[in-house]
């Protein structure tokens, strides 16, 4: 059984992220998607908020289950069997850190495989932090975050001033 992680803040989902899990779900037979609980960087939105935001926009994939993290993302992937760890790449500023974690995972998990896809050009510009930053201040968010969160997102940022 083909198992990946696909790991992240999720601070929060973007259409960008749903790009690349709506192609992994045909590339493997479990798509675990891991939230990471980040302690050190101050997520905007709560855990229970990110995860409950995926899982809303994820309830059409039988493969697909959404679990937090805390700690080594090599421990989690571990935990869940998983010999894959999926990346999105959006462009080259995206590379540096991404060459460093995945070289160490490398290290510290050498049965697994980072797998990087390249997100869709049309959201090579797209991040969370570009979402919170034009949620607070009342940009529309149309087409940058899954239409099934879009209203609710919208006010809950504009409500985070
Ligand atoms: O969405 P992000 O913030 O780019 O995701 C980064 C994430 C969660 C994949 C990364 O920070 C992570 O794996 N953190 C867990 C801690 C860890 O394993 N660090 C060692 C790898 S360098």
């Amino acid at each position: 059984m083909r198992i990946c992680v696909y790991p992240g803040s999720f601070d929060p989902i973007t259409c960008g992220h749903m790009d690349i899990i709506e192609r992994i779900v045909d590339m493997f037979d479990r798509v675990v998607i891991g939230v990471l609980q980040n302690r050190e960087k101050q997520p905007l939105f709560s855990l229970d908020e990110r995860l409950g935001y995926i899982r809303r926009c994820t309830p059409g994939y039988e493969n697909v289950e959404v679990e937090a993290f805390d700690g080594l993302l090599v421990d989690f992937a571990r935990a869940k069997n998983a010999l894959y760890i999926v990346r999105g790449l959006r462009a080259v500023s995206d590379f540096e850190f991404e060459f460093q974690m995945a070289s160490m995972n490398k290290k510290l998990y050498p049965e697994a495989e980072t797998i990087f896809l390249m997100t869709n050009t049309k959201y090579s510009f797209l991040s969370s932090s570009m979402v919170r930053e034009v949620g607070r201040w009342g940009g529309c968010l149309r087409g940058l975050v899954p239409g099934e969160i879009l209203p609710d997102l919208m006010k809950r940022l504009k409500n985070s001033l």
